[in-house]
């Protein structure tokens, strides 16, 4: 993939279309090859502590639950068309249960800033170290399409990560003025 690293005062990404668009949220550590990753479509970017941040939410029942609680930092991974058929894999299938990624054909591979690894087909990258994390309270649901989506519980933790490197594209980088 024709990925080279970004400027955080460079990036460029429509905040709302980006998550019409499947992630993979990678934890854990490369180097020890303890980690896993799974499909994601909710999350934000956006600034907060005068950083640049991603948030994203995990149930306590996924495998990657585990490595994001556990470790430092992680990833997302954002691919091309043509990589469908893998994302669904990733996000139907526990790491748990399979040995998914290797079943999905992508590559990991080891990045500078995080311990956790991305994919070597992404054509967009961004790494996150964690800053903080908040169980959603049930009793500040408001809206019932919020309550409705945890019939069973499994009420997701939220997680944000300062954004410490982006690795993309020129479709996501813009020149500063
Ligand atoms: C499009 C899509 C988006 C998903 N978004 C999330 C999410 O934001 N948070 C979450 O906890 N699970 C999400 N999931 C479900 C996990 O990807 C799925 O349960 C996965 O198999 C968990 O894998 P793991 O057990 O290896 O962690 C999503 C699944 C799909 C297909």
């Amino acid at each position: 993939m024709n990925r080279k690293s970004v400027d955080l005062k460079q990036f460029d990404i429509s905040t709302l279309n980006a998550w019409n668009h499947w992630f993979l949220l990678t934890a854990g550590d490369f180097s020890s090859a303890k980690y896993n990753s799974m499909t994601i479509s909710w999350g934000a970017f956006g600034v907060m502590w005068e950083r640049p941040f991603a948030q994203v939410v995990v149930r306590p029942s996924r495998y990657t639950y585990q490595f994001i609680d556990t470790y430092p930092d992680f990833t997302l991974s954002a691919f091309p068309a043509g990589y469908e058929e893998a994302l669904s894999l990733m996000g139907a299938v526990s790491g748990r249960d399979r040995d998914k990624i290797k079943e999905s054909g992508l590559t990991p591979v080891k990045l500078a800033e995080v311990g956790a690894p991305a994919f070597a087909e992404a054509e967009l990258i961004i790494k996150c170290r964690k800053v903080y994390y908040q169980d959603l309270n049930p009793d500040h649901f408001l809206a019932d399409y919020v309550k409705e989506s945890y019939p069973a519980g499994d009420i997701h933790r939220v997680y944000y990560g300062e954004i410490v490197g982006i690795e993309a594209p020129e479709p996501f980088y813009r020149p500063l003025d």
